[in-house]
């Protein structure tokens, strides 16, 4: 099939591709930029093991052409470590034991990684409401829910510069 040249900013770095116009933007990540934290599962917007962020908003990357992407700021689980530091977000996954086998968690972080961002103080219901958007055939759910919010706390804190105040 025929390939043209695609552009594009995933974590800040320009990637010059060559890819087909109907590859998924999952695929292209993957295969053509080499990032491969972001991981397939069922390829058809079930399961949520694909997020990614795209210009701000959390996408399932197997719904969208990489070209479709050409221009946009694209976020993937590799950019949330940053200078050898991990993000809030993966303290908590793994202080909560959110993961076993890890195939969903990249999803799930990148899933949560705006409502953790904004330090939005959540409603259980809403919080619930959100994660449940991606599958996870291993944990129960209740872990990375108490992860996601254990990552909201800590994240206020770090925007705060110290621990938060709750009295
Ligand atoms: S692989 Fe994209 S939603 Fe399942
Ligand atoms: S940790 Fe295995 S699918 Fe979620």
């Amino acid at each position: 099939m025929e390939r043209h040249p695609l552009n594009l900013t995933i974590n800040g770095t320009p990637y010059a591709v060559e890819t087909e116009f109907r590859k998924t933007l999952a695929d292209t990540i993957r295969e053509d930029c080499g990032l491969t934290g972001t991981h397939v599962g069922c390829e058809h917007g079930v399961c949520g093991a694909c997020t990614v962020i795209v210009d701000g908003k959390a996408v399932r990357s197997c719904l969208m052409f990489g070209h479709q992407a050409e221009g946009m700021e694209i976020e993937t689980v590799e950019g949330l470590e940053q200078d050898g530091v991990l993000h809030v977000l993966q303290e908590a996954f793994m202080d909560h034991h959110a993961l076993q086998c890890g195939y969903c968690t990249p999803g799930f972080l990148m899933l949560a990684k705006g409502v953790v961002e904004r330090g939005e103080d959540l409603p259980e219901e809403e919080l619930r409401h959100l994660l449940s958007s991606n599958l996870c055939r291993c944990t129960g759910y209740q872990n990375i829910i108490a992860a996601v919010r254990a990552a909201i706390v800590a994240f206020r804190e770090k925007a705060a510069g110290g621990v938060e105040q709750t009295a």
